[in-house]
């Protein structure tokens, strides 16, 4: 998707990408205590992404950002999860619609940065 559409945003100087991740892919946070390592390190991989592409686009007015959104009640999050998908699309619209010269190559969770 990346790859197909960050050209164009570059040549229409905007665009926004948010890749929805999650904080089970984070390097500094590590564990095998969730037993999904296939998700983990796919989620790692995907933040990898949202850094090349953030380089790529460098200098342009496109941005692109990696999001956790949460624990949420969904097929994968389960009923117990404590956050509606409403929620969930918070930081997600946030990153979406900053302003020019807004964040990019960033992970964040709750409109706050964090680590990878
Ligand atoms: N829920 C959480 O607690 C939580 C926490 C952290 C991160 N996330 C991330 O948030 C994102 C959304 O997750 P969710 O909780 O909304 O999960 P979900 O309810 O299971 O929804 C996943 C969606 O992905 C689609 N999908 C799955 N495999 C696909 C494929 N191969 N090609 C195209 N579409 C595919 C599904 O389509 P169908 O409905 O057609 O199967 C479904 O619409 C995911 O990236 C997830 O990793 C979720």
């Amino acid at each position: 998707m990346c790859q197909a559409f960050v050209p164009l945003m570059m040549k229409a100087d905007y665009g926004r990408v948010v890749n929805v991740s999650s904080s089970l892919g984070q390097l500094n946070d590590m564990t095998d205590k969730d037993k999904v390592p296939a998700y983990k390190v796919s989620k790692t991989a995907l933040n990898a992404v949202t850094r090349m592409v953030a380089d790529a686009a460098g200098g342009s007015n496109v941005a692109a950002n990696s999001v956790c959104p949460g624990w949420t009640r969904t097929y994968i999050g389960g009923p117990e999860a404590p956050q509606s998908t409403e929620e969930a699309a918070n930081t997600i619209i946030w990153l979406a619609t900053q302003p020019d010269n807004g964040p990019t190559g960033g992970f964040f969770r709750n409109k706050r940065r964090i680590g990878w």
